[in-house]
């Protein structure tokens, strides 16, 4: 799943949320999100829970009864972002006394009681399997009490909470499918705060797809740590399918199975997912995928390095020959796939020699797009344990440009193949540097944007591909998709 970082300097970007404002609601909240997708998506079922009791989000912090800053532990400086938030909650206040703020997510989960002692303006410390308790907390919390769940579940999935959607363009959303991990990658803070791996049932699932298709969405994401290893067989955590009743296993659903439920079930939305984890991704998908149009072609598939050693370090199940193999057998079925990574530079003991083969496995590949990182360790984890975190500061940065720059050549050597073809668009929204033009995104994730002329918002538009830059395809519309 993408973090919403810059890579190199690490910028993180928290968003204040909001959604259309109900008049029987009295109350007001200010929400924000940062990190991954799967955390805006929880912020919507935050959302949701709260308007049940009688809460408008609002985006001007001066004027909220209750603040809420939904938190990313994934690297140290996305906690140290979330910190300095909570510095300008603090002099805000000052001003309005009555205020209550509340962390929810990651942070909140590894920090536990430990945050409300460190950061005094905290009122409220919430896990990610605790929003049902809100409402609880939030009486607490209203009654001059400090209050906190962070309660990691077995079956919590919010599969009945319908999510309110936030800063919505009306035609992308996300629907969860799995929440938590279990594959313990030994530099990952996520299985301490998420939890264990549990799937959520295939029929709330196409209930909520439904109900986005009635709002005239065109374009659902499905998301989980790790999309790939989703197994519904009634409930429960995924570790405990051996110990399920024979007629469960024999009925359960994996996740090719489940894309192929819901491209049936909704012919004309576009479907992608995130994110998908090598080890756990099966053939099966991609011939699901290669069996739908309406599922797009684009895998996110991080690796995380091209060296074994380093693999093994991180224990990622599967070697950088186990990975191409992947990647062949992919290209084969489908040619036309865009692939994106994540990488992790700097992780303990890594040589010039292991940082060789993440160059090397990148230049096998091409990917389209990439995520990079440099390794920051994070307490609790395996690796923080037992690893030390021998590689310099200024040789990771090096290392991490490098793969950057990597990364940027060949996401341009990507977006020239599209250019002189027709590819089919979902018009997303108004490009950010021109108002005459629309912006979207072909079925392999690139970003194209062309002249408006009498399209709209939510349109499928064939455009044509006259230019590219290494991130963006420049076309014309000639005409609409027969998806339309
Ligand atoms: N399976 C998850 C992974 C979440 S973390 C998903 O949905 O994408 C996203 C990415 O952050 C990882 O793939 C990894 O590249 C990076 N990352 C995780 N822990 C990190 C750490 N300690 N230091 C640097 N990067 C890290
Ligand atoms: Fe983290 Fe590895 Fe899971 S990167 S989210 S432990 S697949």
């Amino acid at each position: 799943m993408k973090h919403t970082e810059k890579t190199i300097d690490e910028k993180i970007q928290g968003k204040a949320l909001f959604t259309e404002n109900k008049a029987e609601n009295t109350k007001k909240l200010f929400i924000e999100s940062y990190g991954c997708q799967m955390n805006m998506n929880d912020s919507e079922i935050v959302a949701s829970i709260l308007d049940k009791e009688g809460y408008n989000t609002t985006q001007i912090l001066e004027e909220a009864d209750l603040v809420l800053v939904n938190t990313c532990s994934i690297r140290e400086k996305a906690e140290t972002t979330v910190r300095k938030r909570l510095q300008k909650y603090n002099a805000v206040k000052k001003v309005n006394p009555t205020m209550k703020v509340g962390v929810l997510g990651c942070m909140a989960e590894r920090l536990k009681e430990k945050f409300l002692e460190e950061e005094k303006i905290v009122d409220l410390v919430v896990g990610p399997d605790a929003y049902r308790d809100l409402p609880n907390l939030l009486t607490e919390v209203n009654e001059g009490r400090d209050a906190i769940n962070v309660i990691l579940s077995k079956d919590e999935t919010y599969g009945n909470v319908s999510p309110v959607r936030l800063n919505s363009n009306g035609v992308s959303a996300f629907v969860s499918i799995t929440r938590g991990c279990d594959n313990m990658c030994t530099f990952c803070v996520v299985p301490f705060t998420r939890g264990r791996e549990r799937s959520r049932d295939p029929k709330s699932i196409i209930l909520e797809i439904q109900e986005m298709v009635d709002k005239n969405f065109k374009e659902i994401t499905l998301l989980g740590q790790n999309v790939d290893s989703y197994l519904w067989f009634g409930g429960g955590l995924k570790k405990d399918f051996k110990k399920a009743s024979e007629i469960a296993q024999a009925t359960a659903v994996n996740f090719a199975q489940l894309l192929d439920m819901c491209a049936i079930e909704f012919p004309k939305i576009r479907f992608r997912f995130s994110t998908s984890n090598p080890q756990d991704m099966s053939l099966d998908v991609i011939h699901i995928m290669a069996k739908h149009k309406n599922i797009c072609k684009y895998i996110h598939l991080p690796v995380q390095s091209g060296s074994n050693k380093m693999l093994k370090a991180m224990n990622r199940q599967h070697t950088r020959e186990e990975y191409k193999e992947l990647v062949d057998n992919i290209f084969r079925i489908i040619p036309e796939m865009s692939l994106s990574q994540d990488m992790i530079v700097g992780f303990c003991g890594e040589t010039e020699e292991d940082h060789k083969d993440t160059l090397e496995l990148m230049d096998y590949v091409k990917y389209d797009f990439g995520f990079m990182f440099a390794y920051s360790e994070r307490p609790g984890t395996l690796a923080a344990k037992k690893m030390p975190d021998d590689v310099p500061h200024h040789i990771k940065k090096r290392r991490l440009q490098e793969i950057i720059d990597l990364q940027q050549a060949h996401s341009l050597y990507r977006t020239k193949q599209h250019l002189g073809k027709v590819e089919e668009v979902l018009i997303e929204g108004t490009s950010k540097k021109d108002p005459n033009q629309w912006k979207g995104r072909n079925t392999q994730n690139t970003v194209i944007v062309f002249p408006k002329e009498h399209y709209l918002l939510g349109d499928f538009v064939n455009v044509k591909v006259e230019d590219c830059t290494s991130a963006t395809l420049k076309g014309i519309a000639v005409g609409y998709s027969d998806n339309n």
